[in-house]
């Protein structure tokens, strides 16, 4: 049978139409790319171990009412999920700095924040997704403000989910990001947790040794990305059989 037509494909993942309209079929592959595609390689089994998590997480979001695109998983490597109309702005949640914010504010990386603090990046490769203030979200209609708030109130909410979960099996939330989506709906948009969550888009680290079980890993030289997210798969509970 022809494979069905691509609509999109990124560093990470593949784009296809799916079965019914208003759906797509999400590809996970084994690329793993850093420093916006500076860094390349082909991770073995990474797609089968991120496509497994973001439906954990995907699929616990939905239970507590948070929305979402997905669907269902369809096997080792794809997902349908719904279609989506993508803010083009990742919004990042950061419990502890780490990574460009400690940078930014020279903080040592591990410094608790006062709260959880949400910020925004503009999506776009050639400009290496620059962090945006709210007035750009607005002035330049990415967002409305109505979208800013319930963006800050979704976020937070995955974070209560997602630092729960992790915090039962032994890891620290640092930071994560996400990707929002708008669904229309009687004319009414609403808004969604679409893309993926895995560790590709968290810091996760380990509360007892702080062994970082994340995508810095691979940014960082630090060992083997698969046995970091094969751990995270483990605790969790999700390790395939036949990674
Ligand atoms: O690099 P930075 O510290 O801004 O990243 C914050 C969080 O957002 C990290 O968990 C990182 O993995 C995630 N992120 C991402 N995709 C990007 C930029 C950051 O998933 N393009």
């Amino acid at each position: 049978m022809a494979r069905r037509k691509k609509v999109y494909e990124g560093k990470a993942k593949i784009l296809y139409e799916g079965p019914e309209p208003g759906t797509l079929v999400q590809y996970f592959k084994d690329d793993a790319t850093a420093g916006n595609g500076a860094k390349k390689d082909v991770i073995d089994g990474k797609g089968v171990l991120n496509n497994r998590l973001s439906e954990f997480f995907m699929t616990g979001l939905g239970a507590i009412g948070v929305p979402t695109h997905f669907i269902r998983r369809l096997n080792m490597r794809e997902q349908l999920i719904r279609q989506v109309e993508i803010i083009p702005l990742e919004v990042i949640v950061r419990n502890f700095a780490a990574g460009s914010m400690a940078k930014r504010l020279g903080l040592e990386e591990g410094t608790a924040l006062p709260r959880p603090i949400v910020e925004f990046c503009y999506k776009d490769d050639a400009l290496g997704d620059p962090l945006v203030p709210e007035e750009y979200v607005i002035a330049f209609g990415w967002a409305s403000q109505q979208d800013m708030d319930d963006m800050v109130a979704l976020a937070l909410r995955v974070n209560d989910f997602m630092a729960g979960v992790m915090h039962g099996v032994g890891i620290k939330l640092v930071d994560f990001k996400i990707e929002i989506g708008r669904i229309w709906e009687n004319d009414y948009p609403r808004l969604v947790v679409a893309d993926e969550i895995s560790p590709d888009s968290c810091r996760l680290w380990d509360i007892e040794s702080g062994q970082k079980l994340d995508k810095d890993v691979f940014r960082r030289d630090l060992g083997s990305l698969a046995d970091a997210y094969t751990e995270v798969a483990r605790r969790l509970g999700v390790l395939p059989s036949n990674v």
